[in-house]
């Protein structure tokens, strides 16, 4: 049984019911994320590249490597890494002796950066590697060179506070003392910015989270009728969350063949989909407390929209 097909079957079994925003990143999702990442409302990506315009020296020398020893800057879920770039050339023009290693579970991905980078920035050494982040980032902790962990983009903003807890230990399990993460993060902030960044009037977003149900057609041969769905988002800023539902708009029954289930949703009855965490100092504290890693410093955009904290392993 696969993973989707195991985690759709608990997940719609559960009171309420849920699905993992992990898999709206199929070949439709990821071309959705990138429209997503254009939208006027969705400000965060922006933002993380406002900072690392403005701050790339800094944040580069704040990693404190040495010019004259090799390093692995590697990045998790590096995706088209159109943000990066800007860090990597920062890199390069310090004459640093850098490797980067972009880590994405997507081989397209890869695939498509390692061409973009070849062409845009063909000095820098690239050694891409496709699989799950701990068991790739395991396979390197083996090399002595020291390594910055790039984790933009609020990707840990997709995590409840015991699984980016978890995600933060074991992250810091595989680095050595010395070493660096450099981790973007969504910061709290007032209902009328975050809302419409997650509930755009265009409906990308309502689409973006519709296309999981058509996957589950697609990969477990079901019959969601996506009509009959709706996407419903809420955000209060005293917790600092949103959240992304699939609101069922009349009783219907939806049929999974490969399961062999038969699942009902009542008129309002909602699927949880997602959570985009936001964060502050003290969550993030909070989140890394029992972890060796520890806040070294923080970057900001203008408006402190977004901010990318370092940390250093100890
Ligand atoms: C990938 N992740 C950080 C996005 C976010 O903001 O939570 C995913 C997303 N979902 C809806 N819009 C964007």
């Amino acid at each position: 049984m696969s993973d989707l097909c195991r985690d759709v079957e608990i997940g719609l079994s559960s009171t309420p019911k849920r699905l993992s925003s992990k898999y709206f990143y199929d070949e439709i999702g990821d071309k959705i994320f990138q429209q997503i990442m254009k939208m006027p409302e969705y400000y965060l990506t922006d933002a993380e590249a406002g900072i690392f315009s403005v701050h790339a020296e800094v944040i580069v020398g704040s990693w404190d490597m040495d010019t004259h020893r090799p390093f692995d800057l590697v990045e998790l879920g590096a995706g088209d890494g159109s943000k990066t770039k800007i860090l990597l050339r920062e890199v390069l023009a310090s004459s640093y002796h850098v490797r980067y290693v972009p880590i994405d579970i997507s081989h397209n991905a890869l695939d498509g950066l390692k061409k973009s980078l070849a062409s845009e920035l063909p000095d820098l050494q690239v050694a891409p590697l496709q699989g799950e982040y701990f068991s790739v980032l395991s396979s390197l902790s083996s090399s002595d060179r020291p390594k910055v962990v790039l984790f933009l983009g609020s990707n840990l903003g997709n995590m409840n506070d015991d699984e980016a807890s978890s995600f933060m230990n074991q992250l810091g399990e595989n680095l050595r003392p010395g070493d660096k993460v450099l981790l973007g993060l969504d910061q709290i902030k007032p209902k009328g910015v975050v809302l419409p960044a997650y509930n755009d009037p265009a409906g990308i977003t309502a689409s973006f989270n519709l296309n999981l149900l058509r996957r589950i057609n697609r990969e477990l041969d079901a019959d969601f009728d996506l009509d009959q769905f709706a996407h419903r988002a809420t955000y209060t800023e005293e917790e600092g969350i949103a959240r992304s539902y699939l609101e069922s708009l009349v009783n219907q029954s939806v049929r999974i063949a490969v399961l062999d289930r038969v699942f009902h949703f009542a008129k309002g009855e909602r699927i949880h989909v997602e959570i985009s965490r936001k964060y502050n100092d003290k969550v993030l504290e909070n989140v890394i407390s029992t972890s060796s890693l520890v806040i070294r410093d923080k970057f900001v955009d203008s408006k402190s929209y977004f901010a990318d904290y370092l940390l250093v392993k100890e």
